[in-house]
This record gives C-alpha cells, sequence and structure tokens, in this order.
C-alpha cells in the first residue's frame, strides 16, 4: 500500500509514461488479479466473481465494447481504480461485509505495470 500522496501520484505518472511494457510480468499481474480482484471481477473479468453481486453497484463487466472504449480513451482507469478507489471503501467494505481477508499487499509500480498490462491484455482478447 502506497500511503503518501506524492508516491500515489508517481506511481501512476510512472505507470502512465511508460507504454513500453516489454518489462511487464504478465505471470505476476495474473497472480496479482486472481488473488485480489478475481473474487468479485470473476476469472474471466466479466464480473462472475462469487462477491460480484454482493455490493451496489455490482461489478461490472469489464469486457464489453463501452468499458473497452473506457480504456481507449482513459489508460489509466484499471491503475487508477486501484489507487484513487473511486467509490470510496466500497470494495474493502464488501470484502469485510462477506468475511473475505486480503493479505496486505505492498504495490510495487512493477505490481502496478503488470496488472494493467494483465488486464489491458485480457479485456483486448475477451469476447
Ligand atoms: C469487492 C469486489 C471488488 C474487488 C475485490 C475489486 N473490484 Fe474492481 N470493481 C468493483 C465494483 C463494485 C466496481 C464498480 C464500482 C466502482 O467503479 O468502484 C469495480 C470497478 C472496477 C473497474 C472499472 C473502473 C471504472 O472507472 O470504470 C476496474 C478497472 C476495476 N474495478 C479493477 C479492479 C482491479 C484491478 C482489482 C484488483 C486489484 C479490483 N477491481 C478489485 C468490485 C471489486
Amino acid at each position: 500500500m502506497i500511503a503518501k500522496k506524492g508516491g500515489i501520484a508517481t506511481a501512476l505518472a510512472i505507470v502512465l509514461c511508460m507504454p513500453s511494457m516489454s518489462l511487464a510480468d504478465s505471470r505476476n499481474g495474473e497472480r496479482i488479479f486472481l488473488n485480489r480482484c478475481a473474487m468479485c471481477h470473476g476469472n474471466d473479468v466479466k464480473g462472475t466473481g462469487p462477491l460480484a453481486d454482493k455490493s451496489n453497484p455490482p461489478t461490472p463487466d469489464l469486457t464489453t465494447p463501452e468499458f473497452k472504449k473506457r480504456l481507449l480513451d482513459y489508460p489509466g482507469v484499471i491503475v487508477s481504480s486501484v489507487i484513487l478507489r473511486p467509490n470510496g471503501d466500497l470494495i474493502p467494505r464488501t470484502l469485510r461485509e462477506n468475511g473475505v481477508k486480503l493479505p496486505p499487499f505492498a504495490w510495487t509500480v512493477k505490481d502496478f505495470r503488470d496488472l494493467n498490462e494483465y488486464l489491458t491484455d485480457r479485456i483486448a482478447r475477451a469476447k
């Protein structure tokens, strides 16, 4: 977890300013997704995880044409949804209310890049 605002801005800037993803490690991205996101977003990224319907709003399908367009218009949306938490404590609260404990995780810039590449690729290939 990045605690300081400067750290968040720097992490986001670095992620967004490095379009060359050749160093990204997609197995690390996959591991993070499966451990920390798939319980809601589903292994298929279509919002089919066991907790998908436990929140209001429910977990969205990230493979729709609408979300693909959103990702094209705003390539930082994946990373910023994790860092900035636009919906406040919705996600931690949903996990808590359903008894799902995630171990704390010390995100590195590489983790954000790997996750971003993994998900962007999954979304691009999803039908
Ligand atoms: C407790 C369930 C839950 C978990 C865990 C979760 N999400 Fe989500 N996610 C949601 C819900 C609900 C929304 C829709 C509300 C929102 O945007 O906050 C969402 C929205 C999103 C969006 C779309 C944001 C936008 O602005 O369109 C992305 C991208 C996303 N999540 C990525 C992730 C990633 C990556 C992880 C893992 C690090 C993750 N989520 C973990 C439930 C979850």
